[in-house]
């Protein structure tokens, strides 16, 4: 659950050597703190993972941008030379403000707007994933426009349910994504592409769901995808190059979960397509993966400070703890939306108090704003402790909110025993800074 330069030396947090306390005292709670030699070493290793598994076939890591992105982020990331999975013009915007090169990117989304195609053909990304006939039309029209032959990808529906929590599960078929393979759409948009000169095809993509441990549901996917290829290969009597499984590689979040590891899945990914290539007299694809949770997730963990404590009667008399911290579900809304569990350890003070029934709560004006529903915590536990929750990379600043007027928190990458802010805190004039007197 914590990143890897994180250690409990005298039961304190350290982070890359600097302490817990240290951290909120020269940066404020709540904040996220970013291991920054963990998110480059995660990285590298899908990257390194993917070339050592399919050597000269190994298409590109796009590191999915929703998971989290800012601008040091996305130069970390033009560094190390993977790719970015972008799915809107704010997302696109990081990318290229981070200098990561337009052929390291992909634009996805179910309705990517006319100036987001626009400005996403006019960058020169690498491909745009179609999500609709109407887009198909539109990149259609705006690589004329420019004068450039758009290389595209086309989203498919495998008709696949993961085991994962319903909202964030997307392959199935009653979803807002894709062309589905079933029903024939697929086929209708394969169609739709070939009649544009401006459109070159180069493969097929699906992203079957998040926080999915294993490999059979990629497995799956890829029979039917490269299924699709080969019928493909039939009627235009050549082969789409390219085949991208999408991301969703699970991690842990609470004791007793395990992180999902590229060595993990890539034999098996790769086992599969061989057998598809077989299968099918299909010669093996370039193939791609766009992991988010999976990079960025366990490299941050969030600081928050205790303010109130409150010994609350339940059921048979049981006491809970209610223990309040600065921030809540506007830093993570994950707990409220997807009842994900999270765990939470003191972060400045080792305690050998009894531990006692506890509920980690933010401090927004309503009842669901619960961090930790269940956890149990040392019964010491007083306003003014530190509390870190590990694995708040992913999905956490990137769908934070100001609900409440709260200012989002900042985030501070941590490196070689030295801290910077990458991005700052929101301060009240941020939030007053869009409102127009009257
Ligand atoms: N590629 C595509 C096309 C996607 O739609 C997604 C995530 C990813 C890649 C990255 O998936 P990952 O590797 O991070 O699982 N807000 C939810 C997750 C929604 C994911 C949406 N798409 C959460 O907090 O769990």
């Amino acid at each position: 659950m914590w990143s890897k330069n994180v250690s409990f030396d005298g039961g304190a947090l350290h982070l890359s050597g600097i302490s817990a306390a240290h951290l909120a005292k020269e940066f404020g709670t709540p904040a996220f703190f970013l291991d920054e030699d963990a998110y480059r070493s995660r990285a590298l290793a899908w990257q390194h993972g993917l070339q050592a598994e399919f050597g000269a076939q190994a298409g590109t890591i796009y590191y999915a941008a929703k998971s989290f992105i800012c601008t040091a982020v996305a130069q970390w990331i033009a560094e190390i030379g993977v790719g970015i999975d972008v799915c809107t013009g704010g997302e696109l915007a990081a990318a290229l403000a981070g200098g990561i090169n337009p052929q390291k990117i992909e634009l996805h989304g179910n309705n990517k707007s006319l100036s987001e195609i626009d400005r996403a053909v006019s960058a020169g990304v690498k491909t745009i994933v179609m999500d609709s006939l109407f887009e198909i039309e539109r990149v259609a029209a705006a690589a004329k426009k420019h004068g450039v032959r758009q290389a595209v990808m086309l989203r498919l529906t495998p008709g696949i349910e993961a085991h994962t929590h319903e909202k964030i599960s997307t392959a199935h078929e009653d979803v807002k994504f894709g062309f589905s393979i079933a029903s024939g759409a697929a086929w209708t948009a394969v169609e739709a592409v070939a009649q544009h000169p401006e459109l070159e095809l180069r493969g097929v993509h699906c992203h079957i769901g998040s926080q999915i441990f294993g490999s059979e549901a990629h497995e799956i996917a890829t029979d039917r995808l490269m299924a699709f290829m080969a019928k493909y290969r039939d009627v235009y009597g050549t082969e789409l190059p390219e085949l991208d499984l999408g991301g969703g590689f699970g991690i842990a979040y609470v004791a007793g979960d395990v992180t999902v590891e590229p060595a993990d899945v890539l034999p098996q990914i790769h086992a599969a397509v061989k057998q598809a290539c077989a299968t099918h007299n299909l010669a093996m694809p370039l193939v791609s993966l766009e992991p988010g949770r999976n990079i960025v997730g366990p490299t941050m963990f969030t600081l928050y400070e205790v303010g109130t404590v409150k010994d609350v009667v339940i059921d048979g008399g049981k006491v809970r703890k209610y223990v309040s911290v600065d921030g809540g579900m506007s830093d993570n809304i994950r707990p409220s939306l997807y009842d994900a569990q999270y765990s939470a350890v003191i972060a400045q003070r080792k305690s050998s108090a009894p531990l006692q029934l506890s509920r980690l709560v933010g401090k927004h004006c309503e009842t669901g704003d619960i961090i930790i529903n269940d956890l149990q915590l040392p019964s010491d536990i007083a306003p003014g402790d530190l509390i870190a929750t590990p694995a708040t990379g992913a999905y956490g600043r990137s769908m934070a909110s100001n609900y409440n007027h709260v200012p989002r928190p900042p985030v501070i990458a941590v490196n070689n025993g030295k801290a910077r802010v990458i991005v700052r805190r929101e301060n009240e004039a941020d939030l007053l800074a869009l409102d127009v007197k009257e």
